[in-house]
């Protein structure tokens, strides 16, 4: 980590005229974008413009056609398959939108989980401290299914935390939360930013969750359209209706998600400024929707084809819903197989 010139302190992620291509598609097309260390930036944009690809190439979970990204003052360009995982492992950490827990281990195993595969298995003390950084110090013992939707995000936020990554990145992390257990996540990772100048990234639909950010980026079409700074939750839907509109000609989602938005704005600010998140999520978590949601995961096919993955690689990063994790999977098991 070469930290010691001044501009790898001040920037935590750099991309620059970052391209990425899939065949004829042109998913990102040249992208400059700095994050600076302690902050915490949303990325939105429609449904296709790149966000999940930006962000996965800003996390060194996928590689540019070209240009090149920066993290915590390493470049990943060039970087081999096995030192881009060695710096994903100990640099970077990542949360979806499921939460990518294996059902049968306690959340503290899940924590433990990718370290221990790649070797490098935490210590006790430190798992705890990571569970209690998202206040479930005492549910270490307890298995996904014994934990809400919210909790669930959380054990997965303490296990994208405990290497004490340079940046935290998440694709839709309250994606499938409630509105509630949503905001209380939110609230978690502002918290985050604030007490320990967590760097972090996210991408989301939602412009409540957008609001918790210090600045909002929206792409379009690949390429960074316009930025927010200190971001207003009904200024965030009024721009998303404006950039929907214009691709699909109706102005329906937007229009719906700004309306919606108001009501929310003063808990959202509300959270921004409280320093403890913790206190009610045990109610949040007793609600039916959750609890469904929990039986649902449990489930699925990609949960489970997760658990099988999660056992051969080095990171629990793994997603399997999309093809494209699957081969940055197998490649970090080549990587890094012994
Ligand atoms: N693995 C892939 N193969 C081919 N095209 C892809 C792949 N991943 C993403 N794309 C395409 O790249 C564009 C951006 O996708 P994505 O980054 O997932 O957008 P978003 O997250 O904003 O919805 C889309 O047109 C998508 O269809
Ligand atoms: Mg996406």
């Amino acid at each position: 980590m070469t930290e010691t010139d001044a501009g790898a302190t001040a920037v935590a992620v750099r991309l620059r005229s970052v391209r990425r291509l899939y065949r004829d598609v042109v998913a990102l097309d040249g992208v400059d974008l700095a994050v600076r260390a302690g902050s915490f930036v949303a990325i939105m944009g429609p449904s296709g413009s790149g966000k999940s690809t930006l962000l996965q190439c800003a996390a060194g979970l996928d590689r540019p056609t070209s240009g090149s990204v920066e993290v915590g003052g390493t470049e990943l360009t060039g970087l081999s398959e096995r030192r881009r995982t060695l710096l994903r492992r100990d640099r970077i950490g990542f949360v979806f939108q499921s939460f990518n827990l294996i059902p049968s281990l306690s959340a503290a195993q899940n924590v433990a989980l990718p370290g221990r595969l790649a070797g490098r298995r935490p210590s006790r003390t430190q798992v705890h401290a990571a569970l209690d950084r998202v206040g479930l110090a005492g549910r270490a013992g307890h298995r996904p299914g014994e934990l809400s939707g919210g909790q669930q995000q959380r054990v997965a936020l303490a296990r994208a935390l405990v290497s004490r990554p340079a940046v935290l990145f998440g694709d839709e992390p309250t994606g499938a939360l409630d509105t509630v257990t949503s905001r209380h996540v939110l609230a978690l990772l502002r918290e985050l930013v604030n007490g320990e100048g967590q760097t972090t990234v996210m991408v989301t639909h939602d412009p409540v969750a957008a609001s918790y950010a210090d600045r909002v980026v929206f792409l379009v079409d690949g390429r960074v359209e316009s930025e927010l700074a200190g971001p207003d939750v009904e200024e965030v839907a009024g721009r998303m209706a404006a950039l929907e509109g214009r691709r699909t000609g109706g102005v329906r989602a937007g229009a719906e998600a700004a309306g919606g938005a108001g009501s929310v704005r003063a808990d959202g600010e509300a959270a921004r400024r409280t320093g403890s998140v913790h206190a009610d999520t045990e109610t949040v978590g007793r609600t039916d929707s959750v609890h469904a949601d929990t039986e649902t995961a449990r489930h699925t096919d990609s949960v489970h084809a997760h658990a099988e993955t999660a056992r051969r690689t080095d990171s629990v990063h793994a997603h399997a819903e999309t093809a494209r994790h699957t081969d940055s999977v197998h490649a970090d098991t080549e990587a890094v197989g012994r």
